[in-house]
């Protein structure tokens, strides 16, 4: 009787998982992925220049970001440096990798593949608007930002050995390299950029349809300066 019982729960959740991977791939219809091109590594000015320039920003023109500037920024962010073994150029503890990095563009909100170098399509959307509920009027500028950095923690890929509260430290601390990798590409490069935890987490997640098991950690705006 339990095997039974296991056996249609175990077909139910198949099922429902092919119905919601339809119904994503349906909502992003439209929207196609954008391979990116390979990172610019000779660019930038010194790391010790770019340390005393970051900063964070919360004036931005609406201006937008060309492609290669985009495949530098994610690089940086997050993209793998050592292609033998996958790793990234910011650490996570035990190599989780833990941390997803989706990208709010105008025409649609993205998900970074660091394998492959490649923003993938998730909605056909512009959400950017969404992450900025929670400002206050006189950060509204923060809005006009091109390009918003949703950073997610996939609490499924944090496994072994780690209750819930490790869960929580282990991906705030992972998510802060990624967040600073982005703040020195863009003081190298003379973009603004700004942290933001003060978010509707659970509007923007609902807005994003993420799972039970993905939590929004930081959002990260990029542009131009004012
Ligand atoms: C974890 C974290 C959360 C932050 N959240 C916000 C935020 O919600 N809104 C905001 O305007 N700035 C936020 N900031 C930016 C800080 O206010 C800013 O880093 C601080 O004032 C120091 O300025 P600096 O980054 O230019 O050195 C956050 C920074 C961090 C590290």
């Amino acid at each position: 009787m339990k095997k039974e019982k296991d056996i249609s729960r175990l077909a139910f959740l198949v099922i429902l998982t092919i119905i919601l991977c339809f119904a994503s791939s349906a909502i992003a219809e439209g929207l196609s992925p954008i391979k990116l091109p390979p990172p610019d590594l000779k660019g930038g000015k010194s790391l010790m220049q770019s340390l005393q320039e970051r900063k964070t920003s919360r004036s931005f023109n609406t201006q937008k970001l060309p492609i290669e500037v985009l495949s530098n920024l994610l690089w940086a962010a997050c993209g793998i440096n050592r292609p033998d073994n996958g790793k990234r150029t910011a650490p996570t503890a035990r190599n989780w990798q833990e941390i997803d990095i989706y990208v709010a563009l105008e025409e649609g909100l993205y998900l970074y593949n660091a394998k492959t170098h490649a923003l993938e399509p998730v909605l056909k959307r512009d959400l950017r608007r969404n992450t900025t509920t929670f400002l206050q009027p006189s950060r509204m500028q923060v809005a006009n930002a091109p390009l918003q950095l949703i950073y997610v923690a996939d609490y499924s890929k944090i496994v072994f050995g780690a209750n819930e509260e490790d869960r929580i430290i282990y991906s705030s601390a992972d998510t802060g390299f990624i967040a600073q990798n982005v703040y020195l590409y863009c003081a190298s490069e003379g973009l603004a950029t700004g942290v933001r935890a003060m978010v509707d987490r659970d509007a923007l997640s609902k807005d994003m349809m993420l799972r039970d098991r993905q939590k929004i950690v930081l959002v990260q705006a990029v542009g131009y300066p004012q």
